[in-house]
Parts: C-alpha cells; sequence; structure tokens
C-alpha cells in the first residue's frame, strides 16, 4: 500500500491544471481555466479548473473534483492506479507502508501473475506478426475472417504455435519462474510432462478496466466437432471470470462518450463491432451476466443495450440479463438479431451507417420486448395472458426508482391495455410478498400502493431535511472559520413566575455556533453522505482548529470529494455564462449579516422539523391511548405546539 507520506506528497505536488491539461486543452480565463467537456460532446467550453482551489468541475456533466478524482473519472483508475500515475507524472518515489509478511507475499505473488500474463500476450502477438507459422496460420485465419491489421493490433490478438511447450520453454528461458506460468494457465504441468495450454489457439487477451492483461481466450482453428471451440484462463488470483468484461479497456471512453454500452456474447462479436465504428461493446465472454459484471459498465455509464441473436438459448439469456441489469438499478435496453445473425455475422453484411441506424432503430425497451416476444402467443389466451403480465411486472419490481417504475408501469398498461390500478396492485402483491419471505413480516395493502404512487409528505420532508442538511455543510465549508456576531435568545422566568426571553450575543465562528447548537438539541443528519462530511468537519476542525476544505476536496471517498467540489464550485457557476462576454468577474462578498442569518434560519428549521416529528409521533401514540389516560399526553402536545409557534416566530422575526 501506499503509505499516507507519499499520498500527502503527490497531492501537495500534482498540479490540477497540468494534470487535466495532458487530457483536455485549457485557455486561462480570469484566474480560472476553462475548457471543452471530456465527458459530453459540447461546442462551448462548460469545463472548469480553479488552479486557487485546485479542482475542477464540469458543468456539462455534473461531475467534479481533483486531480485524483478527474484521472479515476477520465481515465477510469482506481484510486491507487490514479495515485501511481501522478507519482510516475512528478518523479516520485513511491514509498510503500509496512505490510505483513502475507500481505506482501500476496501483493508479489498477484504481481508475478501480471508480469507473466504481460509477457506471455506479447509473446503471442509476437509469434503472430514474426513467426512463419505464426504468418502463415494465426495471421492468415484473422485476416480470412476479415479483420483489418489495425484492429488485430488494437485488440493485441496474437498465435500461440501448434508445438507441445514452445511458449513454456521460452518464458523459462527468460528468467519466468514456473510457478507462475502454472498458476496463470498458460503452462499445464502434468507430473514431470509441461505444455502449452492454449497450444494451436489464435489468442484474445482479456484486459482489465486500465488495460493490465488478466488472461486469455484462445480460439481453435480445428473445425473438429470434440475440440472445444475456445479454452479460457482458468481462475487465478488475477483472473475472476466473473468479474471481468471483454473489451471494456477498449470500449471504455467510448461508453462514457455515447452514454450508453452494447452487450454481446463473444469475443468476435466485439471485435468485429469495432471494426464497423462500433466501439462502445463488450462482451460477457459467453457466460450468463454476473452482478458484478454489470457493476463494471456502471462505472461508465447507466445505460445498456442487450444484443443477441434470436435463437432460443439467446432469447433465454437475454431474459436473465434483462433482470439482473434492472436489479442493479440501470437501463436496459435489448436487440435481437434476425434469426441465424449474430452481431459478428451482421456487421459484415452491412454498412457502417446502416449498423448504427439499425442498432438505434431496433433497440427496444425491455417492456416492449417481452410484449413482442411473448404476446403473439398469448393473446387470444387470457391465462398465458396473466402470465405474461406477471411476467412483466416482477421485471418492473426489479426496478429501484419510484418514478421510473411508474412510468414503466404506464407503458406497460397502455401495452396490454390494461388498467395501471391493476398493476399497481400486482406490483404491490409482489412487494408484499417479497418482503414477507425477506423478513418475515405482512404489511398492509394500502401503504404499500402508496408508496408507489404519488410522493408523500414524508417524502417531501426528506427532501427538505437533506437540503438544509445541505446548506448547513455549505455554510461550514464556505464560512466555517469565520468569527461573527450570533444572537441568541435564553429562555427564563422573572422574578414573578413570568416567562421571559433574554437577547445575548456571542461571538462564534461560524463551525462553532453550528456545532454547538445542533449539540444541544442532538440533531442527527439523516442523510448518509452529509452526515459523513459533517462528521469530517467535525474531526478536522478538532485536529487542527480549523476547517481546511482541501482536505475533503482530496478526500479518499470519492462521493465527499466530490460533493464538496460541487458546493464550492457553486458560487463559480454563473461565471461560466459570463465567459463568452468579459474575461474579469469580480464575485460578490458574501455579506456577515446574510451569513449569521443563514446559520440560524438552518438551526431554526432543523430544530422545527425536530418538534413537528415529535408532535406526529405524540398525536400518532394518542389514537392508542385510552381517552381517561391521556391528559399528559395532551399537555405534552401543547407544550411541544408552543414550542413549534415559537420557532415560527423567531423565524419571522429575523427577516
Ligand atoms: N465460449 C467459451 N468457450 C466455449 C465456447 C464459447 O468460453 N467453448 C465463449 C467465448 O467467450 C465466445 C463466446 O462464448 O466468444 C460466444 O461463443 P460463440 O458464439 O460460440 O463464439 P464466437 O465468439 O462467436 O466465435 P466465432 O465467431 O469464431 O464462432
Ligand atoms: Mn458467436
Amino acid at each position: 500500500m501506499i503509505s499516507k507520506h507519499t499520498i500527502d506528497l503527490i497531492f501537495e505536488t500534482a498540479r490540477v491544471e497540468e494534470v487535466i491539461g495532458d487530457f483536455v486543452q485549457l485557455k486561462k480565463s480570469g484566474s480560472n481555466y476553462k475548457g471543452l467537456s471530456p465527458f459530453s460532446d459540447e461546442r462551448t467550453p462548460s469545463f472548469m479548473v480553479s488552479p486557487a482551489k485546485q479542482i475542477w468541475k464540469d458543468f456539462s456533466s455534473g461531475k467534479g473534483g481533483n486531480a485524483v478524482s478527474f484521472l479515476m473519472e477520465h481515465e477510469h483508475f482506481s484510486y491507487p492506479e490514479a495515485l501511481r500515475f501522478l507519482a510516475k507524472k512528478y518523479n516520485i518515489e513511491i514509498e510503500e507502508t509496512e505490510v505483513s509478511v502475507e500481505q506482501q507475499q500476496e501483493i508479489d505473488q498477484r504481481e508475478s501473475l501480471f508480469v507473466v500474463s504481460d509477457y506471455a500476450n506479447k509473446y503471442f502477438q509476437e509469434i503472430l506478426f514474426t513467426n512463419p507459422k505464426g504468418i502463415a496460420i494465426g495471421l492468415s485465419y484473422f485476416k480470412e475472417r476479415g479483420y483489418r491489421e489495425e484492429i488485430i493490433k488494437k485488440f493485441q490478438l496474437g498465435y500461440c504455435l501448434d508445438e507441445w511447450d514452445n511458449f513454456t520453454i521460452t518464458a523459462l528461458a527468460n528468467g519466468f519462474e514456473k510457478e507462475y506460468l502454472e498458476k496463470t494457465g498458460l503452462t499445464i504441468v502434468k507430473d514431470d510432462k509441461q505444455f502449452d495450454r492454449f497450444k494451436g489457439r489464435v489468442m484474445f487477451p482479456i484486459h482489465s478496466m486500465s488495460g493490465r492483461v488478466l488472461g486469455f481466450g484462445g480460439r481453435t482453428l480445428s473445425s473438429e466437432k470434440n475440440i472445444a471451440k475456445y479454452v479460457n484462463s482458468p481462475e487465478s488470483e488475477i483472473y475472476h471470470k466473473s468479474h471481468i468484461l471483454y473489451g471494456i479497456f477498449q470500449a471504455k471512453k467510448e461508453i462514457v462518450k455515447e452514454d450508453t454500452c452494447y452487450l454481446v456474447e463473444g469475443y468476435t462479436d466485439v471485435i468485429s463491432l469495432h471494426q464497423a465504428g462500433i466501439e462502445n461493446v463488450v462482451a460477457s465472454s459467453g457466460t450468463a451476466l454476473t452482478p458484478e459484471q454489470i457493476r463494471l459498465i456502471r462505472r461508465l455509464t447507466n445505460n445498456i443495450t442487450v444484443l443477441f441473436d434470436g435463437d432460443a438459448a439467446g432469447i433465454k439469456a437475454a431474459i436473465r440479463g434483462i433482470d439482473l441489469i434492472l436489479e442493479e438499478g440501470m437501463n436496459v435496453r435489448v436487440l435481437m438479431f434476425p434469426d441465424g445473425d449474430d452481431p459478428d455475422s451482421f456487421a459484415k453484411k452491412v454498412s457502417t451507417d446502416e449498423l448504427k441506424s439499425f442498432l438505434i432503430e431496433n433497440a427496444k425497451d425491455f417492456i416492449n420486448f417481452k410484449v413482442a416476444l411473448l404476446l403473439e402467443d398469448a393473446k387470444s389466451d387470457p391465462v398465458k395472458k396473466a402470465a405474461l403480465i406477471r411476467d412483466i411486472v416482477s421485471s418492473i419490481a426489479k426496478i429501484q426508482d419510484n418514478i421510473q417504475r411508474e412510468i414503466y408501469v404506464q407503458e406497460c398498461a397502455h401495452l396490454m391495455h390494461i388498467s395501471e390500478e391493476v398493476l399497481f396492485n400486482e406490483l404491490a402483491q409482489l412487494h408484499k410478498k417479497e418482503l414477507k419471505e425477506l423478513h418475515g413480516v405482512s404489511i398492509p395493502d394500502k401503504k404499500q400502493f402508496k408508496v408507489l404512487k404519488a410522493p408523500t409528505s414524508e417524502e417531501t420532508q426528506e427532501t427538505y431535511l437533506q437540503f438544509l442538511e445541505r446548506e448547513i455543510v455549505k455554510l461550514l465549508l464556505l464560512h466555517g472559520n469565520t468569527k461573527l456576531d450570533f444572537i441568541d435568545w435564553i429562555d427564563h422566568h422573572d422574578e414573578n413566575g413570568k416567562y421571559i426571553q433574554k437577547e445575548v450575543v456571542n461571538n462564534n465562528t461560524v463551525f462553532e455556533e453550528i456545532y454547538l447548537q445542533l449539540q444541544t438539541d442532538e440533531i442527527e443528519f439523516t442523510h448518509e453522505l452529509f452526515r459523513m462530511i459533517y462528521f469530517e468537519i467535525i474531526r478536522l476542525f478538532q485536529e487542527n482548529e480549523k476547517i481546511q476544505s482541501e482536505a475533503l476536496v482530496n478526500h479518499e471517498i470519492l462521493e465527499i470529494a466530490r460533493e464538496v467540489t460541487n458546493i464550492l464550485m457553486e458560487d463559480e457557476k454563473y461565471i461560466i455564462g459570463d465567459w463568452n462576454k468579459r474575461e474579469v468577474y469580480v464575485k460578490p462578498k458574501t455579506h456577515d449579516k446574510e451569513v449569521v442569518k443563514s446559520v440560524t434560519d438552518c438551526i431554526l428549521n432543523l430544530r422545527r422539523n425536530l418538534v413537528n416529528k415529535k408532535i406526529t409521533e405524540l398525536k400518532n401514540q394518542l389514537k392508542e391511548i385510552e381517552l381517561d389516560n391521556n391528559q399528559e399526553h395532551i399537555e405534552m402536545i401543547m407544550k411541544y405546539k408552543g414550542l413549534e409557534m415559537m420557532l415560527s416566530d423567531k423565524l419571522g422575526r429575523e427577516v
């Protein structure tokens, strides 16, 4: 692991404008830089880099962060990968933290497997292009299939000679250890014999998102029935079949740019589509799609289109895949190729333009797809139709987003000529059943139904709370260290027992004021992210007695870094609109009084919200209490009502 010291050094050294400047053309604009968003196709720049704050923001996609998060977004590096990239750029020597012997062995072991795989990849390519047999057999096979040389090179295709152990012997002679050749599966060792797993096959290297070789698929050139068409690397510490997608390295840029990903079955489908100009495509490599694979795509886009051949097996696999994709919260479309064609064969029959429009015109929403597929059969058969409806509803139930689910219900109702009511009921039943299976509880129908329809007042309250919580975080980030005069009213009773309020002035920093006030009421944030940020701010304050927003912008939890960047960049946003008109723009300074008012307002509103909640709670309890025992309860409610009025009064007063 990279040491904390090195990480700090990397963050101190890396200049966001320099790092981004390697990927995006930046132009100076006032104290900032601007450029065209690398995350979308745009003509007027909405991408901004602030050297002073060392952050960036892309207003077209909403993304933003620091140098590291830029690399993670743009190059799809993992956090350590981004750090290593920066260390290399700035010639920083990486200091690894002390790890246990076992941990170090594990790291060394994985690294050794990577190194061997990388060597094998180069070896197979060299054979393909320079060995006479490689050229005559391997290269000519690819050429016969119509692959152009540039595409062969792009996918680093290769060939393994049809000799028992040519690869193994060469690798050993080059100092690679047998242990790792065996662990990657490149060499099969039996007793005192050893031979090449991929003997006589053309090679398809399988890359990670960042381009490291994880394993291989090898295709036989023989058409004999009893020889497996493909042999793949066995599971190892670096190759987990269920976690990889073939082509993700070559496709990632285009997936982000097109904001959609085509999912196909095989290696050759990916390559043929690339050659035909469709580059946002990956393959599940003939296995059933897994959640891990879907999440890999989700790092790049929310939209998947599943392409499959129209045979029975293909349809079955596609249907299974759809539900999994929906469960991961992604949008899914499906496209079935005409009988007998797969993406590979189809791409070769038509021109690039024809292919592109075919993909766009024929991709169906998953409901339309299921309906089209099954309705013909079910039209005149009410039993079958009911089964189809249940089938579709079970897919809809997988969607997590309420609004989206409702849209699908409408669509399904329209297509199947049934009422939305019926579908919602079906959905509610299903949900109930699931909950019961999951937690062993039954839920009354009505409530379920309501959750699915329009947002409840609970939901609006939740949104409002989140808004307040975000405002607090924003105040802390922008003004946390500022000392200001806060007015507080102290409640007390005078000597006659009369209740009065006394005004006191507290000279506090914004942080102290917010922290103390929230502490007093034991107010807790409801929104996970804002709670995390709030705790981080408290921690920073306790450590340094002031808030340094850089520490949060550079936070290793990406969500924190991103949200903090968003907040910090918010007041820069309107400068974008002015870029074209004038270059210099003076930001109005927020007036102290406004800050005081915002802080007080937020706290009072949070407090009022808390009191409201308490009142509702008490009222609900009241329903269950017997009439003659409820006096105390009613008094409590009245007391809270009084408090609520006082808070409303205060909120009104300081306008
Ligand atoms: N596959 C596999 N092992 C097999 C057969 C298939 O791993 N014995 C995987 C491969 O990833 C293959 C995918 O399933 O790419 C799809 O299989 P298939 O359609 O048979 O192969 P294609 O890639 O289409 O190969 P070709 O075009 O050469 O027939
Ligand atoms: Mn195929």
